[in-house]
């Protein structure tokens, strides 16, 4: 199984939901690859932002290792699920779809609703984590065939 998480900068949201559901999948042996990139190319290898390193850590999840990194059409190819956090996300990684397959795999990460971007606010980013982690026990209910 092979899961992408990807926001617009690839620095606060889907570091978080590649940070804590490869967490939760560890914990779980489960052999799945998770992995994050992002629809914008302005952060391609940095760090996640501070505030998510941080609330992250808070919570028992180190994120500080992984490095921004733009979608790509091989992604496509690559993954079984993209999981995008916003309609944004969801119509700039649907614009890059070429083959029926392509489009099948792209989804909102929450089944209802997005996950807001908490750039511009440092409040955000609890209640974001909080989000991410509840959807992130959720997939592996729905999509770990052997439990
Ligand atoms: P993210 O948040 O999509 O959750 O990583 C953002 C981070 C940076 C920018 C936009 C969104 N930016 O414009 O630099």
């Amino acid at each position: 199984m092979k899961i992408l998480m990807v926001c617009l900068g690839n620095i606060c949201r889907s570091p978080l939901a590649h940070g804590v559901l490869e967490h939760m999948v560890k914990e779980r042996k489960l052999n799945w690859e998770i992995d994050s990139a992002g629809t914008g190319n302005w952060h391609i290898g940095e760090q996640p932002d501070r505030r998510s390193i941080a609330v992250a850590k808070k919570y028992g999840v180190d994120i500080s290792n992984q490095s921004c990194r733009q979608f790509q059409t091989d992604d496509f190819e690559n993954f079984d699920h993209i999981l995008v956090m916003d309609q944004n996300n969801l119509s700039d990684v649907i614009s890059l779809a070429q083959r029926d397959a392509d489009f099948g795999k792209v989804r909102l990460f929450l089944k209802n609703g997005i996950v807001p971007d908490p750039y511009h606010d440092d409040k955000q980013f609890d209640p974001v984590y909080h989000m991410i982690e509840k959807r992130c026990l959720e997939l592996i209910e729905e999509l770990d065939t052997n439990r």
